[in-house]
């Protein structure tokens, strides 16, 4: 079986990039990243991409919201599913129009609490200490016009303890992320 082309966007230091590409290369998987692309010209993520050997794109806002290029990059590239691992910019209707149900995300929160716009990473974990939550976790789900609303397709939850800081829950969060996102995706490109 062919395995799967995967393209990456994210925005930061990639530490899921790097689980899902050590995922790709164990003999369990049915994908491999074949492209990673970036907003931000510093994003550790673009490094990861150089030391793994990996093809990357940097994109600016305006070529992206036009998303022609991208697009048929994408599409020339052959790419069967693109992954935001914390990335941060509203994919563009046609993107997700091209890509319908194969344009996946991971956020750390159970949506559909702590989702929408500007609910990302350390914010997320912040929000949830004021409002002295005892439980969080992650979702991954399909990607739409809208942030963090797509149809959800995995959650799981870690515990809150009363003295944990946003560090701390962001820690803990991580793991689940690092354990399961790849996991999700190999599952994903295995059925399909
Ligand atoms: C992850 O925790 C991911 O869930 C979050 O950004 C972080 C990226 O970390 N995404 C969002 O908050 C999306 N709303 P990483 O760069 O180390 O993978």
């Amino acid at each position: 079986m062919e395995k799967k082309r995967i393209a990456i966007f994210a925005s930061g230091r990639g530490s899921n990039a790097r689980a899902i590409i050590d995922f790709s290369k164990t003999a369990a998987a049915f994908y491999e990243v074949v492209l990673i692309l970036s907003n931000r010209k510093d994003a550790g993520v673009l490094k990861l991409a150089t030391s793994k050997g990996i093809p990357s794109i940097l994109v600016n806002k305006k070529a992206f919201k036009d998303s022609k290029l991208l697009r048929s990059q994408l599409q020339n590239a052959h790419i069967d599913l693109v992954v935001l691992a914390g990335f941060l910019w509203l994919i563009p209707p046609p993107l997700i129009a091209a890509f319908t149900r194969r344009i996946v995300n991971i956020h750390p929160a159970l949506l559909p609490k702590y989702g929408g716009k500007g609910m990302y990473g350390h914010h997320v974990h912040k929000a949830m200490v004021a409002a002295q939550e005892d439980v969080s976790g992650i979702t991954i789900h399909f990607v739409n016009e809208r942030y963090d609303d797509g149809a959800i397709i995995f959650q799981s939850r870690c515990q809150i303890r009363p003295d944990d800081n946003a560090d701390m829950i962001g820690q803990r969060v991580l793991r689940l992320e690092h354990h399961f996102y790849p996991r999700v995706i190999n599952g994903l490109c295995r059925n399909t």
